[in-house]
């Protein structure tokens, strides 16, 4: 019998062994990212018609959720992501739900060197994930490695985000630790615009402008703003500024 992702993940948190490379809050995080059920991914990803492709990327895929709804109507789906913990609990999902290892394949890797070669995929889904890296860098490797034709799907986080955890999670509710982690990452942001990309310093906002413009200078085409697959705690905006946005746009055919 086929097991349910959640319930694979249950078992786990019931077995309570951290001993192997994921920790318990990266597995809690798993669960409330199961929690919404496969069908929900599903529903979202057919919004942005990554449906019946080849060969899909899930860059930056935490636990797999994405890559595993994505495999109801793609034929293979990989997923990177250095975060060796989710990685261990997507492949462990996908193998104890008995997806076949021909179809999905999760791996250690980051989105500024992606380990596949050019021209691997027709899709490219890239969810909550650019705001910790080198975006330049991983637009870049997005382009070689998308198929000419081959669709993207950003989502990322701009300054209302940030201003938003800094007020109206922190410091109207007095909770101080939304309010450093707003400020934290808007004072990292211009810190980091000063300065060439390093390493250590991840976790930042990036405009919505400044990836519409790098995806333009990359090559990419048909850039567009009219989706909406975000969950419902993403706002779009706070106090008039951009807060969560999503682009779609292709790589294109010649
Ligand atoms: C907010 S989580 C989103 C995960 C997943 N896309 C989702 O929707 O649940 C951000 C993810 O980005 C990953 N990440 C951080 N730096 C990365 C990099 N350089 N390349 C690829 N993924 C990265 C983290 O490990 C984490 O899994």
């Amino acid at each position: 019998m086929i097991k349910e992702p959640l319930h694979v993940l249950q078992q786990l948190r019931q077995q309570g062994d951290y001993s192997g490379l994921f920790s318990e809050i990266e597995l809690d995080v798993s669960i409330e990212q199961y929690s919404r059920g496969i069908e929900y991914y599903q529903e979202q990803l057919k919004k942005i018609g990554f449906e019946g492709m080849d060969n899909l990327l899930d860059a930056g895929c935490g636990p797999g959720q994405w890559s595993i709804a994505a495999l109801n109507s793609n034929s293979k789906i990989y997923g990177i992501d250095p975060t060796e913990g989710y990685i261990e609990i997507a492949q462990t999902v996908a193998s104890r739900c008995g997806f076949p290892r021909e179809r999905i394949c999760f791996q250690v890797g980051s989105v500024e060197k992606i380990g596949y070669p050019d021209n691997s995929f027709d899709g490219l889904f890239c969810y909550g994930v650019l705001m910790f890296t080198d975006y330049k860098a991983a637009l870049g490797e997005f382009f070689r490695v998308l198929k000419p034709g081959g669709k993207l799907y950003i989502l990322a986080s701009d300054l209302g985000w940030y201003l938003y955890y800094f007020l109206g999670k922190g410091l109207f509710k007095l909770n101080f630790d939304q309010m450093r982690l707003g400020a934290g990452v808007i004072i990292n942001t211009f810190r980091f615009r000063k300065k060439p990309f390093r390493a250590t310093q991840k976790f930042f906002f990036i405009r919505a402008s400044e990836i519409i413009k790098n995806l333009q200078t990359q090559g990419f085409e048909k850039i567009s703003r009219e989706v909406d697959i975000k969950d419902s705690y993403s706002r779009s905006r706070y106090l008039g500024m951009t807060a969560v946005y999503e682009i779609l746009c292709s790589k294109p055919l010649r």
